[in-house]
């Protein structure tokens, strides 16, 4: 059985979409349609097409709490696909396996399908179909399988899972700093970035909750932040997979990412600690690595502090970024010694240091006093000047990451 789509839109596109391995729910009038989407437990996402209306929008609205929502043109809520939209863009956004030449055939926003053998008019083939109507399709499932990556499948429900003990968090890098703006978000990006090329599953979690954070580094936004999860939200609908930060036009990154509040959801900092403690639990078991972007340090009391000090607990690591600044460098000691109390693996980077004159990983080891240190990365202009034209993976970064990586024994393929 393929998965079990909602549909507002033409019946053109409900047979679109079965024939590309999906199972529909839908029927011929909008309202009918809403109204059995509504009903359904079941559904993997919920295509919009067509204008939108006040109620069908505070529909679509709450709909996103607890499934994907997808939209195909403006006003609607949820991950809203710019249109006309390639129909291979659509099948990724609905975890569906295109058909040859999908690239070429656009869905505009009213849900009609143009291009090589596709065009048809939004009534096209809904002549004489009964409505409303649930489309199935079987034989897709494996398809549907594979294309779920290990940190996006829900919860395992056989015996033997739920009798397993947790898995310890050995899989967890929290990226820490003792100041801002040394490139934590960037070097967190970077591990998940290599590990994936070493053929791990690799997710990166903003807790930096704050602005200019992941989604600002990946040029994405209008998509599950963990504010949907505090909201109620399932853990597996916040975790953003790589076609759909693309597809909502973002950046192109190989990793997961579960996006940090938006600026205007943002409440008590630390009340978002049990939250990511939930969305990490979930990481955990399916990810290879999952790299944790922290607030700044300043002191026990910092927001974020009683995440990392969970993390530690249950087996993580911790990676403490500096500049050369005695600000950075204080907190990170701070922050190292901090972690070394509970821990033994902390480790440190030095970056953005200027390059006439880089210390050795000794040298920088020792002025960090608790934390050896994996990488010294000197400051490179074309790290910002690549990151501000989208190319957020930078050759030096890279290598630094691979350093961190190599250095706590993780990111290597399995
Ligand atoms: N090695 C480097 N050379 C030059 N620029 C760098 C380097 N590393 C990071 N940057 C730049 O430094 C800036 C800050 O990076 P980033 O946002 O990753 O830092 P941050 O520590 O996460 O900041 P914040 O505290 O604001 O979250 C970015 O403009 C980034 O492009
Ligand atoms: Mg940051």
């Amino acid at each position: 059985m393929g998965p079990i789509i909602g549909l507002v839109g033409p019946a053109s596109l409900a047979s679109a979409l079965v024939e590309r391995g999906a199972q529909v729910v839908t029927a011929e009038v909008p309202r009918d349609a809403a109204r059995l989407i509504r009903e359904r437990e079941d559904l993997s996402g919920v295509l919009v097409t067509g204008p939108s209306d006040a109620a069908l929008v505070a529909w679509a609205k709450a709909l996103t709490l607890r499934t994907r929502v997808i939209a195909a043109g403006d006003g609607w809520p949820g991950q809203v696909l710019g249109t006309p939209a390639t129909l291979e863009a659509l099948c990724a956004a609905l975890g569906l396996e295109p058909q040859t030449g999908d690239s070429d055939r656009l869905v505009g926003a009213d849900g009609s399908i143009s291009g090589p053998e596709g065009t048809s008019s939004p009534g096209g083939g809904s002549a004489g179909e009964p409505a409303p109507r649930v489309v199935e399709q079987d034989g897709a499932s494996a398809v549907r399988a594979r294309r779920v990556p290990s940190w996006a499948r829900p919860e395992e429900t056989d015996a033997g899972a739920r009798t397993a003990a947790p898995r310890p968090w050995d899989n967890v890098v929290f990226v820490g700093s003792g100041r801002g703006g040394v490139g934590r978000t960037h070097l967190a990006v970077h591990l998940a970035a290599v590990a994936c090329e070493r053929g791990v599953d690799a997710a990166v979690v903003d807790a930096s909750v704050g602005p200019g954070g992941l989604a600002h580094l990946l040029r994405v936004g209008g998509v599950s932040t963990v504010a949907d999860l505090a909201a109620g939200a399932e853990v597996e609908q916040v975790v953003v997979g790589p076609d759909e930060v693309r597809v909502a036009g973002g950046v192109r990154v190989p990793f997961a990412s579960v996006l940090g509040p938006d600026a205007d959801q943002v409440k008590e900092p630390g009340s978002w600690t049990a939250v990511y403690e939930r969305a990490l639990a979930h990481l955990v078991e399916r990810a290879g690595l999952v790299v944790v972007d922290t607030p700044v340090w300043w002191s026990p009391s910092c927001p974020g502090a009683g995440l990392i000090e969970t993390g530690l607990r249950h087996g993580a690591a911790l990676l403490v970024v500096t500049d050369a600044s005695r600000e950075g460098v204080t907190g990170a000691r701070g922050l190292a010694a901090w972690g070394r109390a509970r821990t033994h693996h902390v480790l440190g980077v030095y970056n953005t240091l200027p390059s006439r004159r880089l210390p050795s990983l000794d040298e920088a080891g020792r002025s960090l006093e608790t934390a050896s240190v994996a990488a010294v990365l000197p400051y490179d202009e074309t790290v910002r000047l690549r990151a501000a034209r989208g190319e957020v993976i930078h050759p030096l970064l890279r290598l630094g990451a691979s350093q961190v990586l190599d250095a706590v024994g993780l990111g290597a393929g399995r």
